[in-house]
């Protein structure tokens, strides 16, 4: 038990990337306006879907995170999603078919 419970705590403290909380934080975050998985079936109209983002070739994952840590856009707010939620997010993202 005593194991169990430092492993979660190592997991909680690491960068790595994790597409579950990535999901999870699309869904909280982003699916108001986005399509984020694909049973999803209504987001916003005129806004891009994860999965085409995935295919888009002007997000690679640097300029992904880079978009998400300062949107530029003027449709879309700035969330102010930590660094950790971002790699989240982006390891979600990628992880889409196309
Ligand atoms: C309030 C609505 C709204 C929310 C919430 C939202 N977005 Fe967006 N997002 C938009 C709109 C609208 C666009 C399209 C902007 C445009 O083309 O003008 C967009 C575009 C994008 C793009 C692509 C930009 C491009 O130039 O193609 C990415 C990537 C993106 N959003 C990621 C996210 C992520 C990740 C989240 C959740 C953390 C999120 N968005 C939450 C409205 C939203």
């Amino acid at each position: 038990m005593q194991v169990a419970v430092f492993l979660l705590l190592q997991g909680d403290q690491s960068v790595a990337a994790d597409i579950a909380r990535g999901r999870a934080i699309a869904t909280r975050w982003c699916s108001e306006c986005h399509v984020t998985a694909p049973g999803q079936r209504l987001g916003s109209d005129n806004v891009p879907t994860f999965s085409e983002i995935n295919k888009s070739k002007h997000f690679d994952e640097a300029r992904l995170s880079a978009f998400l840590s300062a949107p530029r856009h003027s449709r879309m707010p700035d969330l102010s999603l930590t660094r950790a939620e971002i790699a989240d997010l982006v390891a979600y993202i990628k992880s889409q078919r196309p």
